[in-house]
């Protein structure tokens, strides 16, 4: 069995993809071992209902350091889906290459700090982008900067709005989102 801890910070649509992945075998012989929020959010609720252990580690200078603390000892993966906090060089360095996220937009572009869900849209449709999508990738300290595992493209409407794009952009995390797990913990994970 792979182990994964799931970080949210958000409504866990995408944890939720996760643990249905691990339960129909779409995602086969893994678990959701723990899921961390940094603040109250409904993904705790779906990990607990899920009977999954979770946590509430308040977010700030010391995130990093106490999640380390209290991460299963066999943890293979990491997954950040609508996580918010910054994880620190010295926890990126101790699980460099095991640590994933999930990004709404096309990285390299609209990616960094202060770039988050609804952020991320107004400046894409700002920009006059003409597609948009999705990207998991590494994380490295460098926020969204790490390699890129799996990106989705879609073209903009007309009369795109920061509403359907989060919505387009949500289906496409649900679909990339587990084959990239997939591809890493094959990859990766011996
Ligand atoms: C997702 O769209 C994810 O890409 C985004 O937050 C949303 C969380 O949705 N993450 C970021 O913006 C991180 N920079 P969810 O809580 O329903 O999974």
């Amino acid at each position: 069995m792979k182990n994964i801890v799931v970080l949210v910070s958000g409504g866990g649509t995408n944890l939720q993809r996760i643990i249905d992945c691990t339960a129909s075998g779409e995602i086969p012989n893994a678990q959701v071992t723990l899921v961390v929020a940094d603040r109250e959010c409904f993904g705790l609720q779906r990990a607990a209902n899920h009977g999954i252990p979770n946590m509430l580690i308040k977010r700030g200078q010391d995130f990093s350091a106490n999640l380390a603390k209290v991460l299963p000892q066999v943890t293979d993966l990491i997954v950040l889906a609508g996580f918010l906090s910054i994880l620190n060089r010295e926890f990126c360095g101790s699980f460099s290459g095991k640590i994933i996220n999930i990004h709404p937009a096309l990285l390299p572009k609209f990616g960094g700090k202060g770039m988050w869900g609804h952020h991320v849209h107004e400046a894409v449709l700002e920009a006059g982008e003409k597609e948009s999508g999705a990207t998991v990738h590494f994380v490295t300290p460098g926020i969204d900067e790490g390699q890129i595992i799996l990106q989705k493209p879609f073209e903009i409407a007309d009369n795109e709005t920061v509403e359907s794009l989060a919505e387009k952009i949500h289906r496409i995390e649900h679909e990339i989102l587990p084959v990239a797990i997939n591809k890493v913990l094959k990859e990766r994970v011996p």
